[in-house]
């Protein structure tokens, strides 16, 4: 049950002749937060914040980010322990039910999980309206959206047990999705899941093992695997989250909601970045290019960016870039991938530009992206299927804060108002009149 804010003083906002008196509440940990929702019924004014820099949506018991320090806790658990310690299935728990769980919690969840990894066998038709060369994100964006049409139930997100049996269907399901995206494009035969298999590896032998051989699995590549989707579970209220948690304010169901938050991620702003990155660092070409792109980076007129640097919460190393850097060289002993000319642009590039006095005062740091791409590269992934990898460690995070907002008592359907600058009202003018 959220609504464990607490008033701890207040804020007095003297506008257009009126002083309104808000309330300012403290959280757990971070900022407190001035309350608004009284503000146009008091003052007629709004607030106005495009990029919501200075905004919260919601209140939130899910994860914690102190962009400062470079701190990410997922309820309450640092994400370098988690990492380190936990499975994806088991941060999947602590997501959904805010504890980590028992022996028989985990048993009893994961064995509901792997009940609903297959797809309706009619799902497999819709890859055959894509093309071939289809964008790996086109053809996921499309399909979750679609599997709701499979299951009535889904429909009604007002029932929590049709919502939790959404939830685990989507987790359950994005593995089996994405391999079957990923065999359709290089046209091999989809590969169904195997029960016996944990979730990590049963997605790896759904994409990479072919009738014809044995699929022989590498437990580095398992565990880098399975980290990786650890490190993109969840993020508070990034970019995609907050379409999810938008679009099913609306009472919009699960899978119409996480399909909006595939779509939104696909940006190279966001989960795009890691696809972005790795073709940065292809056309970066040599170490010695380095300079150039740095010079781009911090010019002006060039809209280039450097993908996978920067953050608008980070202010600081994001944690997960650490853990990603670690996975990368443990990929790389493991698959006995001698110096890496990606890896050695990558690791130099990141060197000079901590160095750089343009990164050091805007606070721009290397994100979960700028190495999540070269892990992925390393276990044998294409470069157009990282950002559907991304939805797949970030389904887990979509689903537990849809949740969180419709067990909210206090919300409603977002709706945000806005600053008007266009014409004054005018009269209609027939064509024949118009000069
Ligand atoms: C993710 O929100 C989340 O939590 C997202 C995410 C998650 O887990 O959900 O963490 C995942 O999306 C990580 C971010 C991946 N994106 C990239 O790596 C793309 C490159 N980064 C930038 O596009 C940018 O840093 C953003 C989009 C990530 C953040 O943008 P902000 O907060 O709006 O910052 P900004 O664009 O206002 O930049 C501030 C300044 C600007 O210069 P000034 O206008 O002040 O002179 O820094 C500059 C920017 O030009 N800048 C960069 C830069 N990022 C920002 N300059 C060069 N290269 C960059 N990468």
């Amino acid at each position: 049950m959220i609504n464990k804010t607490k008033q701890t003083s207040t804020a007095k906002l003297e506008v257009k002749g009126k002083t309104v008196e808000l309330p300012v509440y403290s959280g757990t940990d971070g900022p407190d937060v001035v309350d608004v929702k009284r503000l146009y019924a008091e003052a007629g004014v709004f607030t106005l914040d495009p990029g919501f820099t200075s905004t919260g949506s919601c209140e939130s018991q899910i994860t914690f980010i102190n962009g400062e320090e470079g701190i990410l806790l997922h309820r309450g658990y640092p994400i370098d322990q988690l990492a380190e310690n936990s499975g994806f299935l088991e941060v999947c728990y602590l997501l959904l039910n805010g504890e980590l769980p028992t022996q028989p919690e985990f048993k009893a969840f994961s064995g509901r999980i792997t009940q609903h990894t297959m797809l309706h066998t009619q799902m497999d038709r819709f890859f055959d309206g894509f093309r071939r060369d289809s964008h790996p994100m086109a053809m996921l964006t499309g399909t979750v959206g679609a599997m709701s049409a499979f299951y009535p139930g889904a429909m009604d997100s007002s029932d929590p047990e049709e919502r939790n049996l959404a939830y685990i269907r989507l987790l359950a399901k994005m593995p089996t999705l994405a391999a079957r995206i990923y065999k359709y494009n290089i046209g091999q035969p989809f590969v169904d899941p195997i029960n016996d298999l944990g979730y990590a590896e049963n997605f790896l032998r759904m994409c990479f093992s072919i009738t014809a051989e044995k699929y022989v699995p590498n437990p580095t590549v398992i565990r880098a695997m399975d980290r990786l989707l650890i490190l993109q579970a969840d993020h508070e209220q990034n970019a995609s989250t907050s379409t999810v948690r938008l679009a099913g304010s609306s009472g919009a169901h699960p899978y119409a909601a996480v399909a909006a938050g595939v779509a939104s991620l696909w940006g190279p702003s966001h989960g795009g970045a890691n696809e972005a990155c790795l073709r940065m660092l292809r056309e970066i070409g040599s170490v010695d290019r380095i300079p150039e792109f740095i010079a781009r980076a911090k010019d002006k007129n060039d809209p280039f960016r450097l993908m996978g640097f920067g953050h608008r919460v980070y202010k600081n190393y994001d944690p997960r870039a650490k853990v990603m850097q670690q996975t990368v060289h443990e990929l790389m002993e493991a698959l006995e991938i001698k110096n890496s000319p990606i890896m050695q642009i990558a690791m130099e590039l990141e060197k000079i530009a901590l160095e750089d006095e343009y990164f050091v005062e805007k606070k721009l740091y290397p994100n979960v992206d700028f190495y999540s791409g070269i892990a992925m590269d390393a276990i044998g992934f294409p470069t157009d299927m990282f950002t559907v990898l991304f939805a797949l460690g970030r389904t887990v995070g979509w689903v537990s804060q849809l949740n969180e907002m419709i067990e909210d008592p206090s919300q409603r359907i977002g709706r945000p108002r806005q600053i008007y600058t266009g014409a004054a009202k005018r009269d209609f003018v027939p064509i024949q009149e118009r000069r």
